[in-house]
């Protein structure tokens, strides 16, 4: 470790050794990409997680300074540091969650697709590292461009002999939290009073709000539909395109993948009835790999819930979202197995 790490270290792994020997409840969670945009705010929200008892911080950079400053706060998890490479198994070993936020982020005018070139061989990396150091671990992927790094994903496990499609999971949560936030400004409510399911993937078209299906239950018009569908399908670029140039979204996402953590860390132990939409491995289409509402169980996606029924908008948005679902899958796989 460098010298900064190893203070936050000696201490914080006496108290993950007291805590694991008395049995205090808690799941140790790595975060790979932890320095960046989204890993900051999200580390900071895990270290205020209760049920998180030990956080590793892992980048290529910078990891140090953020380790120090996350450790300093008051709350339960204890926080460890991991620089560089060499030091990828040690933060991975004996985790149960890894979040992986690690990757470039666009620019006004990029397309997610347009990061594969960079962050297909970043995701590999990481998943190399993740077979060897913590095969069970659940695996949250949040780089871009997700219809594909999550392909990589599972070709990588799979080579390794590690896979178990229930433990990889797309992160498309920020499609919800967005839909659920735009929904409630058109109705009036309360946005956490709302809950739309979001199915698809996680880029333009791909992205499928079931509006038919949101709760509270209401109807909407179709230009009211297409203002909605438009605007969560697009959600991503209204932050780029506002942010110009210095990034996507990061805080917004912390939020989401918290939000998306802590329900798989229910799920973990044993809690009832923990449901969101992630893209997961399924047989709801004719696609590989595809974002419906799941439940979280013990082993991760313990069960993947069929779409339910659909309107007409919703059938021809479908068809549009598995004609580049099926592109963007197969561009993944095929990054390994060439
Ligand atoms: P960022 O550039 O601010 O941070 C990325 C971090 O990854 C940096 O700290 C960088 O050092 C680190 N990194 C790069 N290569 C690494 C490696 N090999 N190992 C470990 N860490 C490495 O970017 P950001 O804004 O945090 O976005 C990160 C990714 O998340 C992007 O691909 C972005 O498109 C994606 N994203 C996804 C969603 C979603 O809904 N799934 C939402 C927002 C952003
Ligand atoms: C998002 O939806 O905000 C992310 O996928 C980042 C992006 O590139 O839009």
């Amino acid at each position: 470790f460098p010298p900064n790490l190893q203070m936050v270290d000696g201490s914080a792994l006496r108290r993950a050794d007291c805590r694991a020997k008395g049995g205090a409840p808690g799941f140790k969670v790595a975060i790979l990409g932890a320095a960046g945009g989204i890993g900051q705010p999200l580390a900071m929200l895990m270290k205020m997680n209760p049920l998180v008892s030990v956080l590793h911080l892992y980048d290529v950079v910078n990891a140090p300074g953020v380790t120090a400053d996350i450790s300093h706060m008051d709350t339960g998890a204890v926080v460890r540091g991991f620089l560089g490479q060499p030091q990828l198994e040690s933060a991975l070993a004996g985790i149960d969650l890894v979040i992986i936020p690690a990757g470039v982020p666009r620019k006004p005018g990029m397309t997610r697709d347009d990061l594969f070139n960079i962050n297909a061989g970043i995701v590999r990396t990481l998943c190399e590292g993740i077979a060897k150091a913590c095969p069970k671990a659940i695996v949250n992927l949040i780089s871009n461009p997700v219809n594909s790094t999550v392909p990589i994903a599972a070709e990588v496990f799979k080579k390794a002999g590690t896979y178990d499609p229930k433990r990889l999971l797309g992160v498309t949560m920020l499609d919800v939290v967005r839909a659920n936030t735009f929904i409630a400004e058109v109705l009036g409510l309360d946005p956490r009073e709302v809950d739309v399911p979001v199915v698809g993937g996680h880029a333009g078209v791909t992205i499928l709000p079931l509006l038919s299906q949101v709760k509270p239950p209401c109807s909407f018009s179709k230009e009211e539909t297409e203002y909605l569908t438009n605007r969560i399908q697009n959600g991503g670029t209204e932050v780029v395109e506002a942010k110009a140039g210095a990034g996507s979204a990061t805080l917004s996402m912390a939020y989401a993948a918290v939000k998306f953590a802590d329900a798989c860390l229910r799920g973990l132990r044993g809690d009832a009835g923990v449901v969101e939409c992630a893209f997961v491995a399924s047989e709801v289409t004719e696609l590989p790999f595809f974002a419906t509402k799941v439940r979280l169980g013990r082993n991760g996606a313990d069960e993947i819930y069929q779409l339910g029924p659909l309107n007409e908008y919703e059938r021809i948005g479908l068809e549009k979202a598995k004609r580049e679902l099926a592109a963007s899958i197969q561009k993944g796989v095929s990054f390994i197995k060439k």
